[in-house]
C-alpha cells in the first residue's frame, strides 16, 4: 500500500517481494555498526523480517517501517517509518537507507513527511528517536528535524546506551 508521496519519494508498505533489498539493506556495515544485527542472512530470512517486523506492525498499529522509492524509476533506498517498541514508552522514528544514496538528502525529505504522517494520522502528540551515541549523521539529521536530545537510555539491560530525542 503506498501511504506517503514527498518532492521525489514514494514511501509504501513492505512486501514479500523486497526481501533482496531487505536483505542487502540489513546487511550493510552501517546498519550492522549502528542499528544492529538483526540475523537476517538469507532471502526466506528477509521475508520473515518483513513479515514479523514492518508487517505485524503495519497490522497492529497501522504504521510501521516503510520502504522508501526514487519516484523517478522505483528504484528501492532505504526504509523509513515509526515503531512501537515494548521498551519504549513513546513511537519512534526509524530510518535506514544504502550508502550510495546518502549526502542527498533523501533521509530529511522521508523522515520529515513520516513525522507529519504520525501526527496527522495517527494523532501522535510526541515522536521520539533513539540513536547510537557515535551515529554523527543521525544525530545532526534528528537536530535538522528539529528534535532535541533529552537523555541516554538502555533498550533493554544487555543493549549499549543509546541517545533519546524528541
Ligand atoms: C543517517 C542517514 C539516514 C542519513 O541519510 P542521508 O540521506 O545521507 O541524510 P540527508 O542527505 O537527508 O541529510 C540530512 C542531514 O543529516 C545530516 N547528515 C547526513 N549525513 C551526515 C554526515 N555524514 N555527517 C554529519 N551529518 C550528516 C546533516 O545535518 C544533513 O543535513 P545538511 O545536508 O543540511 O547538513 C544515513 O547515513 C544512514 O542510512 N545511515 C545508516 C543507518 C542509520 O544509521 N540509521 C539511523 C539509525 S538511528
Amino acid at each position: 500500500m503506498r501511504v506517503l508521496e514527498t518532492d521525489r519519494l514514494t514511501l509504501r508498505w513492505l512486501e514479500p517481494g523486497d526481501a533482496p533489498f531487505i536483505l542487502e539493506l540489513l546487511n550493510q556495515p552501517s546498519f550492522l555498526h549502528f542499528i544492529g544485527d538483526r540475523g537476517v542472512g538469507t532471502i526466506e530470512e528477509a521475508r520473515k523480517y518483513i513479515r514479523q517486523g514492518p508487517g505485524r506492525s503495519y497490522a497492529e498499529q497501522g504504521f510501521g517501517l516503510y520502504m522508501v522509492e526514487l519516484k523517478d524509476d522505483l528504484k528501492p533506498i532505504g526504509m523509513c517509518g515509526l515503531l512501537r517498541r515494548e521498551t519504549l514508552e513513546d513511537v519512534d522514528l526509524g530510518f535506514a537507507f544504502l550508502p550510495q544514496f546518502w549526502g542527498q538528502g533523501y533521509a530529511y525529505e522521508s523522515t520529515k513527511a513520516v513525522l507529519a504522517h504520525g501526527k496527522a494520522d495517527f494523532d501522535l502528540k510526541r515522536i521520539v528517536a533513539v540513536t547510537a551515541s557515535d551515529n554523527q549523521a543521525a544525530i545532526r539529521l534528528l537536530e535538522k528535524l528539529g528534535l532535541r536530545f533529552e537523555r541516554t537510555i538502555r533498550l533493554a539491560d544487555d543493549q549499549p546506551e543509546v541517545k533519546l530525542f524528541a
